[in-house]
């Protein structure tokens, strides 16, 4: 595995400004988790900590932790939940817990990493018998956000700086992850919901997507190149997802879900 990178530069406040939309997924998979009870629990890429409070709800006696390796999340889940988990900071790629999981729970952080066919094992091996992985991931790189903003920055006089950041497909095929998971579960459970958005404000799409997919992207061009790039990527979005006649955009967003359970006897 190669040396941890740098983590990408987040912005808690701008993400957060759709906290609702994205709140959903999560706990459309928590629901999911078939488990009454749970002593060890991580947040894995915990970001500001939104959810950890629903695992805290849901488990209120457990050890909870949050980890993710960006620090400007991490100190916006210590400054606004404090007390709710231990709050770690780590890459996934190298990250091991301390002891055996009862639940590892990742909401829209997976993605971010490459080589899951390595990865999804070696966290459901950490993962107790009996107890559970749950992921949800962005399934939306084949959809016209994604396309065009790849189309955008390969076509331009940028295409060089930002070809190195482009991931065509970071997230796999479903039934790849049953594969890579089946042989050390009882169950895997995978599903995918469109969630089609009502998004408000002129180019709403890109300000949708300038929160977390492009904005490694816009940090990589130099200043004078950003404001030609996001006109060029924003008329194509508009053409994507127009206005409606009431001015809100609808932006249909795919994701994956993954909720595996560890067979009692270790394969
Ligand atoms: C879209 S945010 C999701 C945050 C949180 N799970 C939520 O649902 O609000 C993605 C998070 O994954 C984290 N992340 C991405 N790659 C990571 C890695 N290799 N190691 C740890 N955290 C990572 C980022 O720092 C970011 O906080």
């Amino acid at each position: 595995m190669s040396a941890p990178a740098a983590p990408q530069v987040w912005d808690p406040d701008h993400y957060l400004a759709f906290a609702d939309l994205r709140l959903r997924p999560a706990l459309d998979l928590l629901a999911r988790v078939p488990l009454t009870e749970a002593a060890q629990v991580t947040d894995l890429g915990c970001g500001a900590g939104s959810v950890t409070p629903y695992l805290r709800h849901r488990f209120p006696r457990a050890d909870i932790q949050g980890v993710d390796h960006s620090p400007e999340m991490l100190a916006a889940a210590r400054t606004v939940h404090r007390d709710v988990a231990h709050w770690v900071q780590a890459d996934v790629a190298h990250w091991q817990p301390a002891q055996a999981q009862d639940l590892i729970f990742s909401n829209a952080a997976l993605h971010w990493l490459d080589g899951h066919e390595v990865l999804f094992p070696r966290l459901m091996g950490f993962v107790k018998p009996g107890g559970v992985l749950a992921v949800q991931m962005p399934d939306q790189f084949g959809q016209p956000s994604h396309v065009l903003m790849r189309e955008t920055a390969a076509e331009g006089p940028w295409a060089q700086t930002l070809g190195a950041l482009l991931r065509p497909a970071p997230v796999a095929e479903a039934g790849r992850y049953y594969d890579w998971l089946k042989p050390h579960c009882a169950s895997v459970d995978i599903w995918r919901t469109t969630y089609v958005q009502e998004l408000h404000g002129d180019d709403a799409a890109l300000n949708w997507i300038a929160s977390t997919a492009l904005k490694p992207l816009l940090e990589a061009l130099a200043p004078a190149q950003v404001p030609p790039f996001r006109e060029r990527l924003a008329a194509k979005l508009r053409e994507a997802y127009p206005k409606r006649a009431n001015g809100v955009t609808l932006f249909a967003f795919q994701r994956l879900f993954i909720v595996a359970v560890r067979a009692e006897q270790m394969s």
